[in-house]
């Protein structure tokens, strides 16, 4: 039965546990995974202890990268039932995938000693071949490999190199990424407040670079990762590209889903020309925009495939393939955790920032920069920051561009320059809708049921929940 049908059928019986579960497993199988996970859920209401939807359960989580929450509620389930095999074999997986490999076999070997007929050969060669791997991860260019795939299905960094010389395209427009050289100057004085951010950012690559002996003397090298999250418009992709202009730097930016929409396999090898153009137009910033989106590619990341392009990320990060000195690589994303783990091991993305909306002397800043260079009267930032509760960086933008458009409208009807003035400026705030506070009703969910070594504690610091 098709999709439209077994929703009709739905419709018609909501409570038919049989019909429910076809219908789940249908929506899974389109990648519907939303729907499936709410049709699953509807099944453990009605029977809570029905293994199909609690494996259904997990897998949508996993598909959709959130591997935490699907630990979390199986380890609920586990609880209050602590007899059904599924619930042990599900959350060895799921802590095969989160590395936390004693946790994994401890929970395989209750799983088949509650039902024999659970044991799995791919499961055992995981956590057997992922033991022997996490010993060599120091000196593997691939340091985990869940999924299975293997090794060699990595891309040999030569291979790319080759092709593209022998058909002499231009790299950067075989790859469709924006390039912009060191001529491109939008300085850290353009984007207001985010002074923490900007301090660690120079403390990654401005100073090594100033004070290159200095910093060798400790070991330390310039580049790194960082990994920017928060909500949309908050500066993350502003200040990356001041980042560049900063340090004077090439300013590589990648959508990652024009990575993701090549044919399998083409994906590593055009990571890795990227990565490669970055190192080789070092000092630079390599900016990843949507670094979620790899592990949200649900379809790619149902394959073994996927995780191969994971690796091949993370091992380019590490800096296995080639060093990446002088290089800064900058990720960014809403949705951080629907990123795997690993992404946030040392040596990675080894910080994870919390990019908040601007507070209240940020607002003003950023409400000067936008204003410079207009028409206005003497403006009380104070007053008009104090307008913009929960604002944005953008939406601060798109209220002066507000402002700005009744000026210009009254300027023409008189004939003459009618400069911004405060209470312009107050009443276009209050046209605005701040558009941050939708991000934190999903990310407080995710700051307190699934804030593994305190991620988002920074999330929950701005909510006022924690200290
Ligand atoms: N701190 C800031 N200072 C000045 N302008 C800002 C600031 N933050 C945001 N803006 C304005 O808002 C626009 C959008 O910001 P930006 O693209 O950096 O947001 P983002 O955090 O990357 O959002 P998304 O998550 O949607 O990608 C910027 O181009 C800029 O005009
Ligand atoms: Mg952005």
């Amino acid at each position: 039965m098709d999709i439209p049908t077994l929703r009709q059928a739905v419709e018609a019986s909501p409570d038919n546990v049989p019909l429910l579960l076809l219908y789940g497993k249908a929506l899974a199988d389109a990648f519907e995974l939303d729907e499936a996970k709410a049709t699953y859920e509807r099944i453990l209401k009605l029977d809570a202890d029905n293994a199909v939807a609690i494996r259904g359960v997990v897998n949508v989580l996993q598909q959709l990268g959130k591997y935490s929450e699907a630990i979390i509620r199986v380890e609920h389930i586990k609880e209050r039932n602590p007899n059904l095999a599924q619930v042990w074999f599900s959350l060895a997986e799921l802590y095969c995938v989160d590395e936390q490999l004693q946790l994994a076999r401890d929970h395989y070997q209750r799983a088949c000693e509650l039902d024999p007929a659970l044991r799995s050969e791919r499961l055992e060669r995981q956590l057997g071949q992922s033991a022997t791997e996490q010993k060599d991860a120091k000196t593997e260019a691939i340091p985990t490999d869940v999924g299975g795939a293997a090794a060699g299905a990595m891309r040999d960094p030569n291979e790319w190199d080759d092709k593209r010389g022998s058909e002499g395209m231009d790299p950067l427009e075989a790859l469709k990424i924006e390039f912009l050289d060191k001529r491109e100057k939008i300085r850290f004085s353009e984007v207001g407040g985010m002074e923490s951010l900007k301090e660690t950012i120079r403390m990654k690559i401005l100073y090594p670079m100033q004070n290159a002996e200095l910093f060798a003397a400790y070991g330390k090298k310039a580049g790194g990762g960082v990994l920017l999250y928060g909500p949309p418009g908050c500066g993350k992709t502003l200040i990356s590209r001041a980042t560049a202009g900063e340090i004077d730097a090439n300013f590589i930016s990648v959508g990652l889903h024009q990575v993701l929409n090549m044919w399998l396999g083409e994906s590593e090898a055009k990571l890795h020309a990227i990565f490669e153009l970055a190192r080789k137009y070092a000092p630079s910033v390599l900016f990843f925009d949507e670094v979620d989106a790899l592990a949200a590619d649900r379809k790619d990341l149902r394959t073994s495939a996927g995780r191969t392009l994971i690796n091949q990320f993370l091992a380019e990060l590490d800096g296995n393939i080639a060093e990446n000195k002088d290089v800064l690589v900058l990720g960014a994303t809403n949705a951080p955790w629907h990123l795997d783990s690993a992404f946030l091991r040392p040596g990675r993305f080894d910080q994870l920032i919390f990019a908040p909306p601007p507070d209240e002397p940020a607002r003003r800043d950023i409400l000067d920069i936008h204003l410079k260079n207009k028409p206005t009267e003497k403006i009380d930032l104070s007053k008009a920051a104090g307008a913009m509760k929960n604002f944005s960086g953008a939406d601060i933008k798109a209220a002066v561009d507000t402002a700005t458009e009744t000026a210009v409208a009254e300027a023409m009807k008189k004939g003459k320059l009618v400069p911004l003035s405060t209470k312009a400026i107050t009443s276009a705030a209050k046209k605005t809708k701040p558009s941050t506070m939708k991000w934190f009703d999903s990310a407080k969910n995710y700051a307190l049921y699934a804030n593994q070594s305190g991620f988002y504690d920074d999330v929950l610091t701005y909510l006022g929940i924690k200290k």
